[in-house]
């Protein structure tokens, strides 16, 4: 080969870039092995040729499997949309933030809402173990949480205990919608809506409901207020929308609801569902859907075969009222913690999952979701799991309250009996808006909760 390669032995030509040819310097070259030479350049560009086809090969392979063959293995972009398939994503500021111990609430508190109002976050209804001999208490408190100096004052009375609600705030009204005031298993969900006026401190009863809720899921938007989602009296999943417009009030009369056509319902309906507006959008996250199991029965004790968990999401726009998909959670999760930051975000905390026999599973995972990018991000976890709670952003940083860890998972422990005190406070640490994206080791690496579980609560 080395022959071959240096033309011989002894000398060999050089084409110039300007295409004159220039002899390598040589002492003789012996006439007689020219023919030797022309050989070696057959079997050479054969070798060539042979090395282009493989090429080619490889080439077609990876234009198949890619798309993009210029994409290196791994890249860091801002742009998501340049990312061709088959390469996993991983955001910089995964597992970031910090959680640390705030004051805790005076009373346990379960199932509840919480609203950001200046330095403060209201605590609306829920469900404690403060009931006579410790048995459950629905709750008709409001009280106002100072986050600077962990000082808590009772506000106006609600007109009625209520927990398992949706609510909404718009125009300084906190809109408390469905739900239910019995602390008993088969409680029924009722069709009726209380108004909190913040400034004034004072409750009003809203319109009813065309239908009744429970653990349904609502947000403002544009000027209207939306209820969706919940479970019905039998606890089937709803997919229904309705709306309210508070400027069509009279000084005699509440604004009505309107329940919205079928176009306008949730692709998926869900119970247990959160919702926030971010940028004049809705998004409707998790929960549990029921749905008919054509492999397993779901009479009595068994009705957990019949709902799952949710990882979904749908994003409404009220200028069309429609919903279309949005990425899903990274974990299925229902009755979980929500709140909207800044930036186009939205971060959710804690939650409900099951384990296929057991539901009442308190999670530890938090997540962030990113609307521009359409990516949710596993964040730093909650030190201590929960469901049934609540976030509200004030003062730059993200309160969890209350909730229930796991529970009633024996017969008896009822999960108001363990309802939770205690406060975190998540410190959003900032990042940059990049991403590593990737060849995964395998393409047929599982990717992360692909598999749904089918579970759900009931209480
Ligand atoms: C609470 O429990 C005590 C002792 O078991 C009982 O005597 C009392 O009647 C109970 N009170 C209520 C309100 O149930
Ligand atoms: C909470 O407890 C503190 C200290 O015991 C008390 O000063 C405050 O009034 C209580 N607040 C409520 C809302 O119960
Ligand atoms: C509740 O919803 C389910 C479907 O999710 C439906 O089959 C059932 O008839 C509804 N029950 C009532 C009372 O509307
Ligand atoms: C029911 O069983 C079939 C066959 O094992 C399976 O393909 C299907 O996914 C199952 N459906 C549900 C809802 O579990």
């Amino acid at each position: 080969m080395a022959d071959c390669l240096n033309g011989g032995g002894k000398a060999g030509n050089f084409t110039n870039l300007d295409g004159t040819e220039q002899k390598m310097v040589s002492a003789s070259a012996p006439p007689a092995r020219r023919g030797f030479v022309g050989a070696c350049f057959f079997v050479y560009m054969g070798l060539l040729t042979c090395v282009a086809v493989i090429a080619f090969i490889l080439g077609c392979y990876s234009v198949n499997k890619v798309r993009n063959p210029d994409y290196p293995e791994s890249a860091l972009t801002s742009n998501l949309g340049t990312v061709p398939d088959g390469y996993s994503v991983f955001s910089l500021g995964t597992g970031l933030g910090y959680w640390s111990q705030a004051t805790a609430m005076n009373h346990s508190r379960s199932d509840h809402g919480v609203v950001a109002v200046g330095k403060y976050a209201y605590l609306i209804g829920g469900v404690s173990d403060e009931g006579p001999n410790g048995t459950a208490r629905v709750l008709d408190s409001i009280v106002r949480y100072d986050t600077e100096t962990g000082l808590m004052t009772e506000m106006a009375t609600m007109l009625a205990p209520r927990y398992r609600f949706a609510y909404a705030v718009l125009n300084g009204n906190i809109y408390v919608m469905g739900g239910t005031d019995s602390a008993a298993q088969d409680a029924l969900p009722t069709d009726t809506v209380m108004v909190y006026n913040v400034g004034a401190n004072k409750w009003t009863y809203g319109d009813k409901l065309s239908a009744p809720r429970i653990d349904p899921c609502g947000a403002a938007v544009a000027g209207k207020v939306y209820v969706f989602g919940g479970y019905n009296e039998t606890f089937g999943s709803l997919a229904s929308v309705e709306e309210l417009d508070p400027t069509t009030a009279s000084a005699t009369s509440p604004a009505v609801w309107n329940k919205l056509p079928a176009s306008s319902n949730l692709a998926v309906s869900r119970g247990d569902c959160r919702a926030v507006a971010v940028d004049k959008t809705i998004y409707a996250v998790g929960g549990a859907e029921y749905y008919i199991n054509p492999n397993k029965s779901c009479d009595g004790d068994l009705w957990i075969n019949c709902y799952r968990f949710l990882r979904s999401v749908e994003a409404f726009d009220p200028a069309t009222k429609t919903w279309t998909p949005r990425a899903s959670m990274v974990n299925a999760r229902g009755d979980f913690g929500i709140e909207a930051l800044p930036g186009g975000r939205i971060i959710v905390a804690g939650g409900e999952r099951g384990n296929g026999v057991a539901n009442q599973q308190a999670m530890y995972e938090v997540e962030e979701y990113v609307a521009a990018d359409n990516i949710w991000i596993t964040k730093a976890p909650l030190p201590e799991a929960r469901f049934r709670d609540d976030l509200a952003f004030v003062n730059g940083r993200v309160y969890a309250f209350g909730g229930a860890p796991t529970c009633g998972q024996v017969p008896g422990a009822d999960c108001y009996q363990v309802a939770l005190r205690s406060v975190f406070a998540y410190f959003d640490v900032q990042y940059p808006r990049l991403y590593a994206a990737y060849k995964a080791a395998s393409a047929s690496a599982p990717r992360a909760a692909t598999s749904r579980r089918m579970l759900l609560r009931r209480r």
